[in-house]
């Protein structure tokens, strides 16, 4: 069983995360201090952007860069993408190549605007129709949208994974919705969605103690257990 961290873009010079090797250098070794076995390296991807050959390439040139210089230290990284929401990605070729590589697993970004009920009937699709596991990224960001609470209801009765950013469990006021979301199971996975060292820094063990104190040590472990049999992380591969 792991401490993963579900959502970073540790990838130097491929998004708006991580500028140079170096800074991801520092970013691995803060992760490290804070006990992160393994880092899901979802680099943005926008399908109105970037066509799929092409963030692959990149994605791979940043990694093989990385790992002349990282080798064994801190960290082990699991490549994978945020996929950015986009109309017709039910049917889109090739999303299988955006997953966590050795997983199905797919962290979705929904947009930040009003979404409309054929979004929501896309997202259903991808869960059973192309049996991606879904996980929703940062789902707290949108919770503040009063026009997209009837939508959240819903995308919380499907069979999907909600990831939750370690920064919002750290002010007192966010923090009692998300932990009653993770108690009742509608929350399930933590990421620092780290960018940087200064500011939006890789700080996954803060939000961790914040579970931790509040909903104790075997919720913990059974987090990181399921979170590691989702990803098959450990040779354990029962979902
Ligand atoms: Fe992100």
């Amino acid at each position: 069983m792991s401490v993963i961290d579900f959502h970073s873009h540790i990838l130097p010079g491929i998004d708006d995360g991580s500028k140079s090797t170096e800074m991801t250098m520092t970013m691995l070794r803060m992760a490290s201090e804070q006990g992160v076995d393994v880092m899901l390296a979802t680099s943005h991807f926008y399908a109105s952007r970037h066509r799929i050959e092409d963030f692959l390439a990149r994605r791979r040139r940043s990694f093989e860069r990385l790992m002349e210089v990282k080798k064994d230290f801190g960290p082990e990284l699991r490549l994978g993408a945020e996929v950015a929401f986009f109309s017709g990605m039910s049917r889109a070729d090739r999303l299988e190549d955006l997953t966590i590589e050795g997983s199905r697993v797919l962290l979705l970004e929904m947009p930040f605007t009003a979404w409309r009920r054929s979004d929501i009937r896309e997202v259903e699709e991808l869960v059973s129709k192309r049996n991606f596991q879904v996980i929703l990224a940062h789902l707290e960001r949108y919770m503040g949208m009063p026009e997209n609470k009837k939508w959240i209801e819903e995308l919380l009765e499907m069979p999907l994974y909600v990831q939750i950013n370690a920064e919002s469990l750290l002010g007192w006021r966010r923090r009692r919705p998300l932990l009653k979301m993770f108690e009742r199971g509608q929350a399930h996975f933590l990421g620092s969605d780290c960018h940087r060292v200064e500011s939006r820094e890789p700080n996954l063990g803060k939000g961790r103690a914040v579970l931790e104190k509040k909903l104790g040590k075997a919720f913990i472990n059974a987090m990181d257990d399921r979170g590691s049999r989702l990803l098959r992380i450990g040779g354990n591969t029962d979902v």
